[in-house]
C-alpha cells in the first residue's frame, strides 16, 4: 500500500536507508560479515579466480558498482556481463567461475537463462535477489537475499541501494576470506556500511525538496547528461537510466574520463549535465579529474549539476547547481551519489504529469526473452 504517498516510487524512495539497513542487519557480527546463507562456501571463495556477474537494467549498474569493491577489496577479477549478451556469445567460463546473479524480482527470464547456462558449464552460481523463493535463487548454488521489502514501482530504486550493499556484504566476506583484507580493515569497511541508511537519510532530510523544485524547473530539458568516474561511473548510468525509463527524456551516462573522446562534443550552451564528483578527502587524484572536467564542460557553456561531498568547494564556481551528499569512504559514495538522481528522476517525471510507477511500455519483471 502506497499509505499516504503520491506514488510507490516516492514510498519507495523514502525507505532507501531501511533497504540497507534490513539488507546489512543481523549479518555483521563483531567485526565480521556473519551470512549464515554462505555458510560451507568458504573454500569456493577461497578457490574461484574469476567472478562473473549478470543482470539487466538497473541491477546491472548495481552489479558494475559490485565490481568496483570485489575487486578493490577482494582482488578477485571480475567482469559484468548483461544477462541476455552472456550466454549467446559462448563465454569462456567453468568450475573456477563464480557467477552472481543480481535481480529485484528473481524472475527476469534473461538473467534466468543465463544462471542455467552458468550452471551447465559447471560454474557455480550465486543468486542476490529481493524475492524470496522466487526462480531465480531457485535455480543457483547459493542466496543472499536483499530484504529491501517489496518494490512495486517499475524503476528500480530501494532495491538497487540493496543490492550495493549485499555485494558489498559479499566482497568484505571474501576479502577476508582470501586474506586480501585484514580483519581490522574490514570492520573499518563494515562500520562505514553501516553508517550509510544516516546519510542516506540524512538526504532525504536535507536535499529532497529542493532537488524536487530543481526538478520543476528543468521540467521541458530535452536531453541530460551524466558523468562519473570510479564507482560513479555506474551511477551516472543509473541516474540516465531512470530519467529514460520514467520521463521519457533522452538521457546519456558516460565516464568522466571518456568526455574529451567522443561526449564533449555534445556540449552546448544550456545542456545540463549532471556530474558526480568524487569526494576531495577521500580520492584526491580522482576528485582533481572530475573538477577538470566540469571546467571544461562550464567553459563551454554547459548546465552544470555537481552532486559533491559537503564542504566541497571547489565545485562552486564552476556550476549552476550543487547537490550535497555526506562524507564517506570512496567505495561508499555510489550509495549517496545515486539519491539525488532517484530524486530528481521522479520530480522531473511528476513535473511532467506522468505516471512514475507506470511508465509506458515497461514491466516491472520481464519473464520473456
Ligand atoms: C526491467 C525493469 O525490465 O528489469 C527494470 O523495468 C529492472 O527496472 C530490470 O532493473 C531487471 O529486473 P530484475 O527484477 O531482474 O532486477
Amino acid at each position: 500500500e502506497k499509505g499516504g504517498w503520491s506514488s510507490f516510487m516516492a514510498k519507495e524512495v523514502s525507505e532507501e536507508p531501511e533497504a540497507v539497513a534490513n539488507t546489512l542487519r543481523g549479518r555483521i557480527r563483531d567485526g565480521v560479515v556473519a551470512i549464515p546463507e554462505l555458510d560451507g562456501l568458504d573454500d569456493l571463495f577461497r578457490e574461484v579466480s574469476r567472478i562473473v556477474i549478470i543482470a539487466a537494467g538497473t541491477a546491472a549498474y548495481a552489479g558494475m558498482v559490485g565490481k568496483y569493491a570485489l575487486e578493490t577489496w577482494a582482488r578477485v577479477p571480475v567482469d559484468v556481463d548483461l544477462a541476455h549478451e552472456f550466454h549467446y556469445r559462448d563465454p569462456v567460463i567453468g568450475p573456477d567461475t563464480l557467477v552472481i546473479s543480481i535481480s529485484q524480482s528473481g524472475e527476469t527470464m534473461d538473467t534466468l537463462m543465463a544462471v542455467k547456462y552458468a550452471r551447465e558449464r559447471g560454474a557455480k552460481t550465486l543468486s542476490i535477489c529481493n524475492t524470496q523463493g522466487a526462480t531465480i535463487p531457485r535455480e543457483s548454488d547459493a542466496i543472499v537475499y536483499t530484504h529491501a521489502g517489496p518494490e512495486v514501482a517499475v524503476a528500480s530504486t530501494k532495491a538497487f541501494v540493496a543490492q550495493i550493499a549485499a555485494q558489498y556484504l559479499l566482497a568484505l566476506h571474501i576479502a577476508l576470506v582470501r586474506g586480501k583484507l585484514s580483519r581490522t580493515e574490514v570492520a573499518q569497511h563494515l562500520l562505514e556500511l553501516e553508517a550509510i541508511p544516516e546519510k542516506i537519510q540524512h538526504i532525504l532530510d536535507t536535499e529532497q525538496e529542493h532537488i524536487e523544485q530543481f526538478a520543476h524547473w528543468m521540467a521541458d530539458t530535452r536531453s541530460v547528461l551524466f558523468l562519473g568516474r570510479h564507482v560513479g561511473y555506474p551511477i551516472a548510468l543509473e541516474g540516465a537510466l531512470k530519467l529514460k525509463e520514467i520521463s521519457y527524456i533522452h538521457a546519456e551516462g558516460f565516464a568522466a574520463g571518456e568526455l574529451k573522446h567522443g561526449p564533449i562534443a555534445l556540449i552546448e550552451p544550456g545542456q545540463p549535465v549532471f556530474v558526480i564528483v568524487p569526494s576531495p578527502r577521500e580520492a584526491p587524484v580522482m576528485h582533481s579529474k572530475v573538477v577538470s572536467n566540469i571546467r571544461e564542460i562550464h567553459a563551454r557553456g554547459a548546465r552544470v549539476i555537481a552532486i559533491a561531498e559537503e564542504g566541497d568547494a571547489a565545485v562552486l564556481p564552476i556550476s549552476d547547481e550543487v547537490l550535497r551528499v555526506p562524507l564517506a569512504g570512496a567505495m561508499f559514495e555510489p550509495l549517496l551519489a545515486v539519491v539525488p538522481l532517484h530524486i530528481f528522476a521522479m520530480g522531473l517525471a511528476t513535473a511532467k504529469g506522468l505516471d512514475v510507477d507506470q511508465p509506458r511500455n515497461l514491466a516491472k519483471s520481464v519473464t520473456v526473452e
